[in-house]
């Protein structure tokens, strides 16, 4: 049996438990754990299962808790690539538990390890790395390409650090590669000035990603074909509609979202930017928001003073992030206060030694610049 269907069949006590009981249970297991165990909740988590995180945030400050929290159990609601970050920055005791292990992120299964290997290979074949090139990932991708990036000079960013981390990178090299996520690489190239024709698309399905060996020597960013599907629902014509129909409304949007829906909005930065940006708004602003629909939910209950929309009328719920239910997180948590650690999230010893060295660079620089 698969690890998704031994844990869907384990479950099934929790499965038809009401949700005042599955609450109950998971107060009772952490009263019980005590200090041993800190539940972290990414910010597009869901209202039922973000009500019992210790400690919430973006990708950013959530890797930073991860390295600082001395719990033995990290139990992480958010997806599988934040769980192995968890575990690369967490202590040696520390064991970190994913509530579902089919919680991934479809924009980091967009590059693998391999198809990044090989692409490095291409360019060394082709002169591009005598000139000096970093390899630069997303957060949103696999330990093993964090690794890469430790290996070869490169660094992590997320959507907070990426323009400070940019800079850096812009001034002592000729050339970034960016995994996994286009949008954030070219929305973040842009607010340097980088001209859209030096900014080139690497298809992992094609030679040479799909490029001549001419444009790859002269482009400043090469930016892998991936994105994520939620914020990539956002288009120019929801930004037109909601400034027609709401007048003085503000567009504030995720630097995942493509480059002319960023070009149009007013605002753009990662979610913690988001939350801020509210926050700090008078009572009677009026927003559309361009993130994944929990979090603007939640802004709306939090800041009923406010006019908040979300930016586009369908859906944009990341349904990955979704899986990590309430009855996922009692069954996790009723077994790790009877001594059972499920869904543990493991990185190997070398991936783990060369993606720490990329997270504590991009940490160490963050907190230089920033
Ligand atoms: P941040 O948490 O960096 O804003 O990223 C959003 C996201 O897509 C997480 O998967
Ligand atoms: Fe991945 Fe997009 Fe979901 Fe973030 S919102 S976890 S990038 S699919």
């Amino acid at each position: 049996m698969s690890a998704v269907l031994e844990q869907v069949s384990a479950i099934e006590d929790f499965l038809l438990m009401p949700e005042t009981e599955l609450a109950a249970s998971i107060e009772a297991a952490r009263e019980a754990l005590g200090k041993r165990v800190v539940i972290l909740g990414h910010h597009y988590q869901r209202d039922d299962v973000i009500r019992h995180a210790d400690l919430t945030g973006d990708s950013y400050q959530l890797s930073v808790m991860a390295s600082q929290t001395d719990a033995e159990y990290i139990v992480f609601c958010g997806v599988h690539f934040m769980a192995e970050s968890a575990d690369v920055v967490g202590k040696d005791f520390q064991r970190v538990i994913l509530p579902d292990l089919g919680a991934g992120c479809s924009m980091a299964d967009m590059a693998s390890i391999e198809q990044v290997e090989e692409a490095w290979e291409q360019l060394r074949e082709i002169g591009v790395l005598e000139q000096k090139v970093a390899p630069i990932t997303y957060m949103n991708s696999t330990a093993a390409i964090k690794a890469f990036c430790g290996r070869n000079e490169g660094v992590v960013c997320t959507s907070s650090n990426a323009v400070p981390l940019f800079d850096v990178y812009l001034k002592g090299y000729d050339k970034m590669f960016f995994f996994p996520d286009q949008h954030l690489g070219r929305n973040t190239g842009a607010k340097f000035g980088i001209p859209l024709d030096k900014m080139v698309l690497w298809n992992p399905h094609e030679e040479l990603g799909g490029n001549t060996p001419e444009a790859l020597l002269e482009a400043k960013l090469i930016l892998w074909r991936g994105h994520c599907s939620v914020h990539g629902r956002f288009k120019p014509w929801h930004v037109d509609k909601i400034r027609n129909d709401i007048p003085g409304v503000k567009v504030l949007v995720h630097p995942e979202c493509t480059r002319e829906v960023v070009e149009m909005s007013d605002l753009d930065g990662s979610t913690s930017f988001i939350i801020k940006t509210v926050e700090n708004a008078p009572a009677g602003s009026k927003w559309a928001i361009g993130t994944e629909v929990n979090l603007v939910n939640r802004l709306q209950q939090r800041f009923p003073d406010q006019e908040i929309h979300l930016l586009a009328p369908d859906l944009c719920m990341c349904a990955t992030m979704y899986r990590i239910a309430p009855q996922n997180l009692a069954w996790a948590m009723d077994n790790l206060a009877n001594g059972v650690v499920v869904n543990e999230i493991v990185v190997d010893d070398e991936t783990r030694h060369y993606a720490l060295i990329a997270l504590n660079r991009m940490i160490e620089m963050t907190e230089r610049k920033t």
